[in-house]
């Protein structure tokens, strides 16, 4: 801002009107995050919480070709992303090796071959000296790194914050963001450092989701505690910036299906990315119905871009709310105790009009214009979804 004092009233006004068209001062003098990605939660499946280490070519091929044939491409799902283990070691030239084993074919003709489904491929590294699984971290090799998923034609990275003693998450990030503005090739930029350091503050200039805890795993215990703990964070979240509170567990088996909508509703609710954790190729109809189901994909996935929060709480009964384009409203009503409850919702203490129109989502029924609130009796660890319109 030294030179803003010399400049003349006409050239203050211009370097006003660049301000305001290009952004803030301090991010046009870094190399930007691309924004125009993520405009809307990312939409995939990744292999960690069903395979672990189990990672192969032949899996991720397979798991491309039941993306697109069970429907999930159709609904939206569009990143098949391979997560930690893919990779063994670094050359002479310190370039990333894949386990020649399991990626026979190399990730570049993986990329093609996802690529000529209609889909993405995500890869995951980790910014420290190693990756969760041991394998090589990205520290001291970000710029190469990035540049070699460049050439292989990768669309997402995950980026992992193991053996990362001793670094600074808000130095380390942005390192990645500045190599992935410099490959020339969109890439999703996916923060997984589990909340160290509330990557909700520095995450939004730096990449397109972060992640907000520890890792999930396919209980109701676990879902619920994350889920239900994403209040307050939801003024950090917009296109192009979301908060992740980790990957979809639906379909894995550990969760009955009232906890599986819960879980769908709470992450659609939360703007949430919804990466898919399960064996796609071998999927029943429930686990399919509840991960196409346009009405709760629809609320996840709003152009508006709102993450919702809670509007209102008596111990383990909990309503949130999601705003919606047009004006509507997305509503869960949640029960958290041990056994079935009717539960209310009042249309004006959540700013909906005395007479609204109300869809029940998980039912796909119209329930019709109701007049100043609807109840309903909510399963033990269930949900009630509803949207209700002018
Ligand atoms: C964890 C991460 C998981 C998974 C795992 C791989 O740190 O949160 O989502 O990527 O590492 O080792």
């Amino acid at each position: 801002m030294r030179h803003f004092s010399r400049l003349s009233v006409v050239g203050c006004y211009f370097f006003a009107l660049l301000v305001l068209s290009t952004g803030p001062f301090s991010v046009a003098s870094e190399p930007a995050k691309a924004t125009t990605l993520a405009q809307t939660p990312p939409m995939g499946w990744n292999s960690w919480n069903k395979f672990a280490c189990d990672v192969s070519e032949k899996l991720i091929k397979e798991t491309a070709d039941a993306m697109v044939s069970s429907g999930l491409q159709a609904a939206g799902f569009k990143f098949v992303n391979i997560d930690d283990c893919w990779q063994v070691s670094r050359d002479a030239h310190g370039t990333i090796v894949a386990d020649a084993e399991r990626f026979p074919s190399g990730i570049k003709s993986l990329a093609d071959y996802v690529h000529s489904k209609g889909l993405k491929l995500g890869i995951y590294t980790d910014a420290g000296r190693m990756t969760c699984q041991k394998r090589p971290g990205s520290y001291e090799h970000e710029v190469q790194d990035i540049k070699t998923y460049a050439e292989w034609g990768v669309d997402y990275v995950k980026i992992d914050w193991c053996y990362a003693e001793g670094l600074d998450p808000e130095v380390q990030y942005p390192k990645f963001r500045d190599a992935i503005a410099q490959a020339g090739r969109p890439i999703v930029f996916s923060i997984c450092n589990w909340g160290v350091k509330a990557p909700w503050h520095w995450g939004p200039k730096t990449g397109n989701l972060w992640r907000t805890t520890g890792d999930i795993s396919d209980k109701y215990d676990s879902m619920s505690l994350i889920g239900f703990s994403q209040n307050g964070l939801e003024s950090f979240a917009g296109p192009g910036q979301w908060n992740d509170p980790d990957m979809l567990e639906v379909g894995n088996g550990g969760m009955d299906r009232d906890e599986y909508r819960t879980h769908m509703a709470l992450w659609a609710i939360l703007a949430a990315p919804l990466l898919a954790g399960n064996d796609l190729r071998n999927m029943s109809q429930e686990t399919k119905d509840m991960l196409t189901n346009a009405d709760v994909l629809a609320v996840d996935q709003d152009s508006k871009g709102v993450q919702g929060h809670r509007v209102w709480q008596e111990g383990p009964l909990e309503i949130w709310t999601k705003p919606l384009v047009g004006g509507s409203l997305a509503v869960g009503l949640f029960n958290r105790t041990e056994a079935a409850l009717k539960m209310t919702v009042d249309f004006k203490s959540i700013g909906a009009p005395a007479a609204a129109k109300v869809r029940d989502l998980w039912a796909g029924k119209e329930l019709g214009t109701l007049n100043g609130s609807y109840s309903s009796v909510v399963p033990k660890h269930g949900v009630v979804f509803l949207k209700i319109s002018k």
